[in-house]
């Protein structure tokens, strides 16, 4: 198969080892998600405008989308325009949806030739009818690709996605198809707008801001968290490794004992039997 290139740029030696370096040390998140934040305070440190800032946003779309296909991640979630977002200035949302559609015009051949199938969750009919062209022939063109699941969410809140759920679910409980008492978490999983994709292992948060945000609110709820101060145009492959050796670092409890406890507790159970 030929290298993975989303930048048009060959991969260097001392990229690949530290790629190779974090595949070893321990577990890659099998699903990262990401909360772009920071592009307006970017562009405004550079005295520009903060379309400027959306722009250079793209290029770390780009590379944190090659690194994670290179290195095997098998889906990204990115956030990039909330059901909040709608309530910015006219001119900063033509820009961003303008930008959205050039963006996938001209990487739809180079996703498509390197694997990576694009999907969506959100409001997607509130965009303009061009950029909903644009998402359509990508997602048509991408869809038996297999490498890496890039999930961007678009007019998505985490509320909107559970309202829906529960709408769902209850048009079923209606039609007598399921017994409310029936209704347990995976039923309410596969009723949300990701229910084809496994909840995030990572969520990354740039700019520093220690908030969700309405993102995922109910897929997030055993996710690692890591935040960090650099803005999204300046968040690179560099810092992603920061953030998946930071999670690798870490043990996963989903509310049980720590393993070292768990050994523990095993040992005082057997001495109480044996004394
Ligand atoms: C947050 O920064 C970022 C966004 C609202 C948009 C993210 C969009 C992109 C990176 C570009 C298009 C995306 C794709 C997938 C092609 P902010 O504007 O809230 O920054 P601030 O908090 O500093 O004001």
């Amino acid at each position: 198969m030929k290298p993975i290139s989303l930048t048009n740029t060959e991969q260097k030696d001392s990229d690949k080892q530290l790629q190779a370096q974090l595949i070893e040390q321990g577990q890659l998140p099998e699903h990262i998600a990401i909360i772009m934040d920071g592009n307006g305070r970017w562009a405004k440190s550079r005295g520009n405008l903060r379309s400027f800032g959306h722009k250079a946003g793209v290029d770390s779309v780009r590379d944190i989308t090659e690194a994670c296909a290179q290195m095997g991640v098998k889906y990204l979630t990115l956030y990039a325009f909330s059901t909040e977002n709608w309530r910015r200035p006219k001119m900063e949302v033509n820009a961003l949806t303008r930008l959205l559609a050039s963006s996938l015009r001209k990487e739809a051949d180079n996703l498509n030739e390197n694997d990576i199938r694009l999907e969506t969750i959100g409001q997607i009919d509130r965009f303009p009818d061009k950029c909903q062209r644009e998402l359509k022939e990508v997602i048509e063109l991408t869809q038996d690709n297999s490498r890496l699941n890039l999930c961007l969410a678009l007019s998505y809140s985490g509320r909107w996605d559970i309202k829906e759920a529960v709408k769902r679910l209850a048009r079923r409980v209606k039609s007598g198809e399921i017994d409310p008492e029936d209704i347990n978490d995976e039923m309410i999983s596969c009723h949300l707008s990701t229910a084809d994709i496994p909840d995030p292992d990572l969520i990354i948060r740039t700019s520093g801001e220690y908030r969700l945000s309405n993102f995922l609110l109910w897929q997030l709820a055993y996710s690692e968290l890591y935040i960090t101060e650099t803005y999204w145009p300046d968040f690179r492959r560099k810092e992603l490794y920061k953030a998946i050796h930071s999670f690798q670092e870490r043990e996963r409890r989903f509310g049980k004992l720590s393993k070292d406890e768990q050994k523990k507790q095993a040992k005082l159970h057997v001495q109480e039997l044996t004394t």
